[in-house]
């Protein structure tokens, strides 16, 4: 099969599929530490987040096979499944979707050294849609913050702004 991308480009998505896959597996985390919580609208919203982390991982994997390169299932790193409490597992997702956002950035700038303009232009996706991702996680961890603990303003916060993501999973 032709080839339209570089063995570099191809171990540097390969490398993020890891990323997203493991961001999938550490909502999944967070997501069961609030339902035994008994917040199930902080629950939902990691679920809903875990399948987000899902498809992009798989976008990644589709991508490379389209463009001719191996995609490679890979296994995922360790995620954290003890929490002290929802702020510290809000500001975990957080600082979770700041990392990704670099390694993204990073990768854009690959593809055009590389200059794989076919690379750079599905990449845009992957830019745009961090803004989303750090700007709704950055509000959630502000009402957590503002919230104190009273958990149940959180919830109320998440049931009248219901997130992106399922208009996302409808589409
Ligand atoms: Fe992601
Ligand atoms: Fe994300």
């Amino acid at each position: 099969m032709t080839t339209l991308i570089n063995k570099k480009v191809v171990d540097a998505l390969n490398a993020q599929v890891v990323e997203e896959f493991t961001a999938q597996n550490q909502y999944i985390a967070i997501a069961l530490y609030f339902d035994a919580e008994t917040l199930p609208e902080l629950s939902n919203f990691f679920h809903l987040q875990a399948q987000e982390e899902h498809q992009h991982g798989m976008k990644l994997l589709q991508y490379i096979t389209d463009a001719g390169g191996h995609p490679i299932v890979p296994a995922t790193n360790e995620v954290k499944n003890h929490f002290e409490s929802v702020e510290e597992a809000v500001e975990l997702a957080l600082n979770q979707e700041l990392k990704v956002t670099d390694q993204i950035n990073t990768l854009v700038a690959l593809a055009e050294a590389e200059k794989d303009y076919l690379t750079r232009q599905t990449l845009q996706w992957f830019v745009t849609e961090q803004l989303e991702e750090v700007s709704s996680m950055s509000d959630l961890l502000n009402v957590v913050k503002r919230a104190g603990d009273n958990l149940f303003l959180v919830e109320e916060f998440l049931r009248s702004n219901p997130h992106e993501a399922e208009a996302e999973a409808e589409a």
